[in-house]
């Protein structure tokens, strides 16, 4: 794992762009793994600069969501389809036939789950798979278990994640209870993996990832054995990190 520390949550953006925007010159054609919530959107915006500014392409990418909740379809203002199109696809040009995310509005989740992984598995795996990261550790909706589930599937989200997850919507009661979630195994297959996290209610989930002990029980500390992980975190949330792993420290002017 490589440790590296910025300043601020756009600094942390913009050290994920960076990556991501190596890995598209060097790959037209990546296929890319991406993850919603609070974390990425900094990324985002920075990628989309980077389209208009300089017209990084993203014609020939094509990407796979981690997740989605159950029971929301693509048109609903709180589902994962709506946020990625408002904050990231529809400022790129990306070709809606190569946008995969998973469909909440499935009738057979474990069909739907089965027909996700064929379709990565169609597209040669996932090159490089961005993740944010639960309080509790979790990556996707794989949250705190007794053992790692491997594939996409369906999962009943934890109070923890429900609670957190409230902010978005008018009351904890509307909060979906499960979702669709890439497995563990999905996610370890990606060929590069960085892993984002911002502010200090972050801190115990990226040290257990970085430092703890590998069990399901913090689902983030399996990246431990992953063979190419940037985390990319800001000074909050390094905060519990000791001084022997912090890595490269990075601040940028301007
Ligand atoms: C969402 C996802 C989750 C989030 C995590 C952090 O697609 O995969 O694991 O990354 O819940 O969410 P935020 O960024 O909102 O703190």
């Amino acid at each position: 794992m490589r440790v590296i520390i910025v300043d601020s949550y756009e600094q942390m953006g913009v050290e994920a762009a960076n990556i991501v925007a190596g890995q598209i010159y060097l790959k037209p054609a990546s296929v890319l793994g991406l993850a919603t919530g609070s974390t990425p959107v900094s990324m985002y915006q920075r990628l989309a600069a980077v389209h208009r500014t300089v017209g990084l392409d993203f014609s020939e990418v094509t990407t796979f969501n981690l997740d989605e909740y159950i029971g929301m379809g693509a048109d609903n203002p709180q589902s994962y389809h709506y946020f990625m199109w408002e904050n990231f696809f529809k400022h790129i040009n990306i070709k809606p036939e190569n946008v995969y995310i998973p469909n909440g509005m499935a009738e057979d989740m474990e069909a739907e789950g089965e027909r996700y992984e064929k379709l990565i598995a169609g597209k040669g795996g996932i090159d490089l798979q961005v993740l944010g990261i639960g309080q509790n550790a979790h990556i996707g909706f794989n949250e705190p278990d007794v053992k790692f589930a491997a594939t996409t599937h369906k999962v009943e989200l934890d109070e923890e994640t429900i609670q957190a997850n409230s902010r978005f919507f008018g009351s904890i009661d509307e909060v979906p209870r499960y979702a669709i979630s890439m497995g563990i195994k999905t996610i370890m297959m990606a060929e590069h993996v960085v892993l984002l996290a911002s502010g200090k209610n972050k801190a115990r989930a990226v040290y257990k990832a970085v430092c703890g002990d590998v069990t399901p029980e913090a689902p983030a500390s399996i990246l431990q054995l992953h063979r190419d992980v940037a985390v990319i975190v800001d000074k909050e949330a390094a905060a519990l990190l000791p001084e022997t792993i912090r890595g490269v420290h990075i601040t940028r002017k301007g």
